[in-house]
């Protein structure tokens, strides 16, 4: 089953010139948030929900500290953020992060994690920033890439 929102009058508040679409697979299993322009799509993040916390973290985390960080069972793990070239800079990869995790939110869904791995010419450094700026906590540092955790 499919569900497609379209929230233009959400982003017209933020981006005169953005639309974002919201889809969902599966249910709420999968759900991807769009931005496009004209028409065009020029960003969009994902999210998957995870049932299993402590298979997700196996042998990264001890049980006792996985509860700590996450005391609910369900986690929406955010994935495949990526705004094309020429529109980043200007707010919408917080857009969509933000309007991401409100849609969970309204959903009944409070606790998100993500995988920080810069993907284009944004640096480890800079990427962990962005999504602390969207709320996101420092969970662990691993070899090219940093966990993040964010519980409301
Ligand atoms: C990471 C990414 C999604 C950010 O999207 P964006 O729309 O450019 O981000 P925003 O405009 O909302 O940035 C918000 C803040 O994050 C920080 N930030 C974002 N990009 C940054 C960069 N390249 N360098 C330093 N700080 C950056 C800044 O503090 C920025 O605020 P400011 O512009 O007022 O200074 C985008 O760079 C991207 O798609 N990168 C390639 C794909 C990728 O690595 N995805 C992450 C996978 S985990």
């Amino acid at each position: 089953m499919s569900i497609y929102t379209t929230l233009d009058e959400y982003i017209r508040e933020q981006h005169e010139s953005y639309t974002l679409t919201i889809e969902d697979k599966d249910y709420e299993y999968y759900t991807t948030v769009t931005a496009l322009k004209d028409g065009v799509k020029v960003a969009a993040i994902s999210s998957q929900l995870l049932f299993d916390k402590y298979m997700e973290f196996d042998g990264d985390l001890p049980e006792d500290e996985i509860d700590s960080w996450f005391p609910g069972d369900i986690i929406v793990r955010i994935e495949q953020l990526n705004v094309y070239d020429s529109h980043r800079r200007d707010g919408i990869g917080t857009t969509l992060v933000n309007k991401l995790v409100d849609v969970m939110k309204k959903r009944g869904y409070n606790q998100f994690y993500l995988n920080a791995y810069p993907l284009g010419a944004i640096s480890l450094t800079s990427l962990v920033g962005f999504y602390q700026k969207c709320g996101f906590r420092i969970l662990l540092h691993q070899n090219h890439n940093v966990l993040m955790v964010k519980v409301i």
